[in-house]
């Protein structure tokens, strides 16, 4: 059977889809080793203090410190499946891999002037940063009202586990940035490490679990779907058929005591 013609209009959308897929960069274009050591020392210019930021350049729309922080946002499924959600939420991303870093911040630039979606994506930006290190340069005090860490490097190896992403000294920075009622999400498809990042964070003072089925009750249903499902590491767990085990902890307010 010969080939048919395509409609002019579908021809139309076909070559604005296209010329959508050229603006967007290309992973293969930003190639980079798997893991980056937190302890080496990266020329990494960071801010003094948060107030040194200028917000404006991250969020043009809407200048202002971000109130979600995805901490090692990889590729940055979670920043662009949350943008449209909450389009009046800044999100900052940290990320310490110079091309990935990179190819996320492409990728926001590439869908801030796409057609139908200029007005999306103003809301999230990122930051190429070693959050083990530079956690407070970039969060003032309460500031944050969610922080997602999602399929973290899991550092199997028992004399690597100071590496791993929560620990009694940087939960102690997680909870300075995070206001109370503030919201630590964990994922992870190692069953070893969601059992340490839950112990740990059981274990500290200043969090409470939460489980899913509340967070869902407070309307914070599509938050937990993106944390399931956007990134590109749950992506690979779930073609892989993985299971994936979620842990959530609310920041809690201490009464002083007079
Ligand atoms: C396994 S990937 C997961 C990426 C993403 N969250 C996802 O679910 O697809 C872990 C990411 O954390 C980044 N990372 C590791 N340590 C970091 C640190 N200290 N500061 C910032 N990013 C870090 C890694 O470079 C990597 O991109």
């Amino acid at each position: 059977m010969g080939k048919r013609k395509r409609p002019p209009q579908q021809r139309e959308d076909r070559r604005g889809q296209g010329q959508e897929r050229q603006l967007l960069p290309q992973k293969k274009h930003y190639r980079q080793r798997a893991h980056a050591n937190p302890f080496s020392d990266h020329s990494l210019d960071y801010p003094h203090t948060p107030d040194a930021v200028d917000w404006a350049v991250h969020f043009p729309a809407s200048p202002g410190p971000p109130e979600f922080a995805d901490v090692g946002c990889g590729f940055g499924g979670l920043l662009i499946a949350l943008a449209p959600l909450f389009p009046d939420l800044r999100i900052l991303g940290l990320e310490i891999r110079v091309q990935v870093s990179q190819y996320v911040q492409d990728r926001i630039a590439a869908l801030r002037v796409t057609p139908d979606a200029a007005t999306h994506y103003q809301n999230i930006s990122i930051v190429r940063a070693n959050a083990m290190k530079f956690l407070p340069n970039y969060f003032a005090k309460h500031s944050l009202s969610g922080i997602f860490f999602l399929f973290p490097d899991p550092h199997f190896k028992q004399r690597k586990h100071k590496a791993r992403i929560i620990s009694p000294t940087l939960l102690a920075e997680y909870a300075y940035a995070l206001r109370p009622g503030g919201i630590v999400y964990t994922i992870t498809d190692v069953r070893d490490l969601h059992e340490w990042m839950k112990s740990h964070l059981e274990a500290f003072p200043l969090f409470e679990a939460v489980s899913e089925d509340e967070l869902r009750a407070e309307g914070k249903g599509p938050v937990v779907d993106a944390v399931y499902t956007s990134t590109e590491e749950g992506k690979k767990v779930e073609r892989n058929a993985g299971e994936k085990w979620l842990a959530c902890f609310r920041r809690i307010e201490v009464a002083r005591e007079e």
